[in-house]
Formats: structure tokens, C-alpha cells, sequence
């Protein structure tokens, strides 16, 4: 009997675990994160002027919520094993920088390693994951992101269930982003485990980076869902190693993954052009979209790939990705587009006329002749991306 009364509460546990899991995120989380624009350099002024702007840029308004701070906000632990905060960095603490950030109505991250010391060399959670995960729920931490330096011989899947344990048992609601670089396939095992999870190593400010990345996301669509993201790693859009045009591909291949949307920009002092990439309301409600699906891609053909993305209610987007170095004109048949699925296609079930269709980065209803054929023109490393949503 008490037996049975132990395994029934342990189901009851894991079930509201899993419960609490699926609600935090069940559209790919967004926000920022210090790491790409300030690494090593960021500190307490920073991180609320970022706050500041993420408001008054409207980014807030587009759906973008966490304010998290990656590695270096830590320096030691003290003799109880408690973690110090970097006093020249952080000279308020860490409470004070979460307050003022919920104060905005956003949400605040922070970011540790599961090893014995994170990346760049600040102490690690191994073996405090329990009294760390205590001290971020005190300090109302609401993201956190783990990485996964110095971990020698540990287990990445029970170290990652052990901080996912450990938050739960700290009883605040906190997204759990793994971040061990897909080498040990996350994918295929930690659904049960985090909201999201690494897909590759860093994501450097380049084309050639950004792409790269991209083909590593090519057969791992069926992993996402609702509650469960594949991370690409976070945005470099408005860091200056790519043209607009580029910046504009980074971002909707992005939104075409249901990708977590993390900029990694200095939101006080981004262009005209950056804010209006990041909060571009037509490709967050791509990536955004509450089916949750990630895009396949569905053609590659000499730098040229289709991606297709399944909406809600058998809607769908469509990114015609130009990856070539010259421009190339590309003639559609919108047919084909609607009816093709990547693995299959359906080719009686729908018709263009019982669709809006939009070409999403101009905002206007898709240009096409009575067949629904048409061309364009797309600029190198560019990109169209349109909407089928039923009328
Ligand atoms: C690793 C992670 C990065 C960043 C740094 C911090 O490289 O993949 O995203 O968090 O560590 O040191």
C-alpha cells in the first residue's frame, strides 16, 4: 500500500513537471541574451539599458520577453558553496537587475554550465545544482540557460535532468535552455528534459555561419514542437558582420525553424533597418505560429532551396532562400507551392483561390497572373517569403 501510495506520487510529481514544462513554452521562447554583442563585457548598466530599449523599440510590443545574462555575471562560490556574483560587474547583485527587469513586465534569464566552471572559466552548477537552483528562484530568475564546458566524463542527459529536477524542486516556473551544442544529440532525448536545445556550436557573424547553420537544421523538423525547440543558437541580426539583405535572411530562416527568437544586438543603439528586421510582425507570426511546426526543406537545386513550414489551420509558409552569389530569377507557380508539402503532395485537396496569400517582407497580397504563375527577381543571399493562410 505505501508502496503504491510512493509510485503514485511520484507520477503525480513527474506529471505536474511535465505540465509546468509544456505551458513555459509553448510558442519558441524570445528575448535577448548579453553573449553575442557583449560576452565577457557585460554588466549591471548594460543589461537595463537593454531592458530600457527592449520596451521603447518595441520589441516588447513584437513578443519579445526574457532579458537574459550569459556567462561572467559570476566570480567564486563563498564558504557554504553559495554562488558570488561579480560585485564590479553586477555592484547591486542579481535580485536587483531581475526586479528592475520584471519591473518593465519582462522576464528575466541567467545563464550556468553544467561542468565545474562554465566557458569562460567562472564556477560551474556541478554538484550545486539543488542549492543553485534555490538561489535563482530567490533572485526570480524565469530562463535559464546551461551550458555544457568542462564536463569531462558526466553524462550529458542526466546532468541536465538533475538541473531540471533541481528547478522544479525549487518550485518557480524557469525555462531550461540546454546548450550542449547538439553533440550529443539532444534532440533525440531531451524533450522530456528542457524547453529547448542547441542544435550546433556558436553561431559566428557571417553569412557563411549563419548558412551553415541552417543545413544543420535540415533534418531535425521533426523534433520541434510545442514546449520543445531546436535553438540554432542566438541571433547576430544588427551586429554588423552581415548586409541588411542577410540580416533579413538570418531572421527568417529563423522564423521558418520555430526557432527561439534571442537577439543578441545592442538593442540602445541598433539602426532603423535592425529594429525593423527583429520586429517585423509578419515573420514572428511565422515563427510564433501555435502549430509549432519547423520547416523542411523541400527543394535545393543549385543555391537555390525552398523551405516549407505547416501553420494553423492548414495554412503554411513558404521562403524561396536565393544562397547563391548571383541574383536569380525564379519563376513560381503558386500551385505548386500550395499543394506541395515536401514529402508529400496534395494535389486535388487545396486551391489557390480559397487562400490570402502574402509576400511577407513587403507586406502586400503576392503578385501572380490568373494561373498563379509568376516571377521574380532574388538578390543574392536573399530571400521571399509568403503566406498561405485560408480564407
Ligand atoms: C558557449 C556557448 C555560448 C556562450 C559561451 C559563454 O560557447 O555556446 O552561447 O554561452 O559559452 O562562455
Amino acid at each position: 500500500m505505501k508502496k503504491r501510495l510512493v509510485i503514485l506520487l511520484c507520477v503525480l510529481l513527474s506529471f505536474g513537471a511535465f505540465a509546468q514544462k509544456f505551458d513555459l513554452a509553448k510558442t519558441p521562447p524570445m528575448g535577448w541574451n548579453s553573449w553575442n554583442k557583449f560576452g565577457c563585457k557585460v554588466n549591471e548598466k548594460v543589461v537595463m539599458k537593454v531592458a530600457d530599449a527592449m520596451v521603447s523599440s518595441g520589441m516588447q510590443a513584437a513578443g519579445y520577453e526574457y532579458i537574459v545574462i550569459d556567462d561572467c555575471w559570476q566570480i567564486s562560490r563563498d564558504k557554504d558553496g553559495e554562488i558570488v556574483v561579480d560585485k564590479t560587474r553586477f555592484p547591486h547583485g542579481i535580485k536587483y537587475l531581475a526586479d528592475y527587469i520584471h519591473s518593465k513586465g519582462l522576464k528575466f534569464g541567467i545563464y550556468t554550465c553544467a561542468g565545474t566552471k562554465t566557458c569562460a572559466g567562472r564556477p560551474g552548477a556541478l554538484g550545486h545544482e539543488y542549492q543553485d537552483a534555490r538561489t535563482y528562484a530567490r533572485w526570480g530568475v524565469d530562463y535559464l540557460k546551461e551550458d555544457w564546458c568542462n564536463t569531462t566524463t558526466q553524462d550529458a542527459k542526466s546532468s541536465y535532468t538533475n538541473m531540471r529536477d533541481a528547478l522544479f524542486t525549487a518550485g518557480r516556473p524557469i525555462v531550461l535552455s540546454l546548450c550542449e551544442w547538439g553533440s550529443n544529440k539532444p534532440w533525440e532525448w531531451a524533450g522530456p528534459v528542457g524547453h529547448l536545445w542547441r542544435t550546433t556550436g556558436d553561431i559566428r557573424d557571417s553569412w557563411d555561419s549563419m548558412i551553415h547553420i541552417v543545413d544543420l537544421e535540415k533534418d531535425l523538423s521533426k523534433y520541434a514542437g510545442p514546449g520543445h525547440w531546436n535553438d540554432p543558437d542566438m541571433l547576430e541580426v544588427g551586429n554588423g558582420g552581415m548586409t541588411i539583405e542577410e540580416d533579413k535572411t538570418h531572421f527568417s530562416m529563423w522564423c521558418m525553424l520555430a526557432a527561439p527568437l534571442m537577439a543578441g544586438n545592442d538593442l540602445e543603439n541598433m539602426s532603423k533597418e535592425t529594429m525593423g528586421i527583429l520586429t517585423n510582425a509578419n515573420l514572428i507570426a511565422v515563427d510564433q505560429d501555435s502549430l509549432g511546426k519547423q520547416a523542411i526543406c523541400a527543394r535545393e537545386v543549385a543555391g537555390y532551396e525552398i523551405w516549407i513550414k505547416p501553420l494553423v489551420k492548414e495554412g503554411k509558409a513558404v521562403c524561396l532562400l536565393n544562397r547563391s552569389d548571383e541574383e536569380k530569377t525564379v519563376h513560381i507557380d503558386f500551385n505548386y507551392l500550395l499543394t506541395e508539402n515536401g514529402d508529400y503532395w496534395h494535389k486535388d485537396k487545396y486551391e489557390l483561390k480559397d487562400y490570402y496569400i502574402t509576400d511577407l517582407w513587403e507586406n502586400i497580397e503576392a503578385k501572380m497572373d490568373k494561373s498563379g504563375l509568376s516571377t521574380v527577381k532574388i538578390p543574392p543571399h536573399s530571400v521571399k517569403v509568403y503566406s498561405f493562410i485560408k480564407k
